[in-house]
């Protein structure tokens, strides 16, 4: 039978804190592609899967959050959401403003969000404040500016965002049959990590410390287990690698360039609980590991995203990957927006030639 998605509320109403009926406001977020990867599992010796957000409808796994945190806003009095944001946080809010009919403030650091996430905040009619200062202080005004003003905050301490986007691991979980063994992706202000440890968690039976009382299980179990979960931050921005929050964080990922992560404890239970760990990788191992995606899988993602392949391929070279395991990737952000970055460093020749077939077939060597 035809069967259109119908966005990750309605999807798993029944393991969300929403009614069936409850106003909620959706752009079809969630249901995306698990791909397999064979040029990864070459690298590797585990089976190797991506789960690719970046095709949501504002172009990163914000929207499953995003969903949830908006539509209880419109349980609310308040008419204008707020968040800070590296970018696609703010993208994802503006979109999700518009279909709500709320309006949209979204505090960013100056100078270091990526283009196309600018342009979906100015298009989707933001309203748009740039701060100098980096993302740590800007989710401390943002904070500050939600406590104070009838706005609601829509950044990730924001527990309805976790729930919808605990959804993402309910989906590997269906597409698998069951947990993954291995479970790998960026980590920034560390919410997602957080939230794929309880998705995985509530769906094997049990609640973690950032689970709401309200989700608490009332289902049976579908997975038999659960991952290990792997974090992985880039250099100049690890604090849960260091241990201690970083001042001034510095990165090519500019998604993920956060010195002291909202979501710090709950993304030390999900690494300890598991039985992970969190690690962090090098701009130009980023960089490399986009290209690989990009160059041997055929999956466009941003720099933020690519510290997940990163980390797995450091972990290869390690040799901490048990072979034949069962490993998931999740890559966060489509690449088109920052084609800036990934075009950086290669030299392109786009001089013009004569309209001519033989002239295109001399260019190709044929
Ligand atoms: N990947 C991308 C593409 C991101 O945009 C982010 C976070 C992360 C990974 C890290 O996820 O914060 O849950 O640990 N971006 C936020 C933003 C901070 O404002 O868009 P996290």
């Amino acid at each position: 039978m035809a069967h259109q998605w119908q966005g990750v509320i309605r999807e798993y109403q029944d393991r969300l804190p929403f009614g069936p009926d409850d106003e909620i406001v959706t752009l079809g977020e969630g249901g995306t592609p698990l791909v397999h990867a064979p040029a990864l599992d070459e690298k590797t010796g585990a089976r190797v899967y991506v789960k690719v957000e970046g095709v949501n409808p504002t172009g990163s796994f914000k929207d499953r959050g995003m969903t949830t945190a908006i539509s209880q806003v419109l349980q609310t009095d308040a008419k204008m959401v707020a968040c800070a944001s590296t970018g696609n946080t703010s993208a994802s809010a503006a979109a999700y403003a518009v279909a709500a009919g709320l309006e949209s403030a979204v505090i960013l650091p100056a100078g270091k969000i990526a283009a196309g996430k600018l342009a979906q905040a100015i298009v989707h009619g933001a309203h748009l404040v740039a701060v100098d200062g980096n993302f740590d202080d800007c989710l401390r005004i943002a904070r500050e500016l939600t406590d104070r003003y009838p706005v609601a905050l829509v950044n990730s301490v924001n527990p309805y965002r976790l729930q919808g986007q605990k959804t993402a691991a309910f989906e590997i979980v269906d597409a698998l049959g069951d947990a993954p063994d291995i479970h790998v992706l960026p980590v920034g202000n560390a919410g997602n990590i957080s939230a794929y440890w309880m998705g995985y968690s509530e769906y094997a039976g049990h609640t973690t410390l950032a689970s709401m009382d309200e989700t608490a299980l009332h289902l049976p179990p579908v997975a038999t287990k659960t991952p290990q979960m792997w974090g992985v931050q880039a250099w100049g921005a690890a604090p849960l690698v260091l241990g201690h929050p970083v001042k001034n964080p510095e990165t090519v990922a500019t998604a993920i360039r956060i010195g002291n992560p909202a979501s710090w404890k709950f993304a030390e239970a999900a690494r300890d609980d598991s039985g992970g760990w969190i690690d962090r990788v090098t701009d130009d191992e980023i960089l490399a590991a986009q290209a690989f995606l990009a160059s041997h899988v055929g999956i466009f993602i941003e720099p933020g995203s690519a510290a997940s392949i990163a980390g797995l391929l450091k972990a290869a070279d390690a040799g901490k990957i048990p072979s034949g395991a069962t490993v998931v990737c999740t890559v966060t952000g489509n690449g088109l927006k920052d084609t800036a970055t990934a075009l950086s460093g290669r030299s392109l020749d786009f001089t013009p030639i004569e309209p001519t077939l033989e002239a295109v077939a001399r260019t190709l060597g044929l």
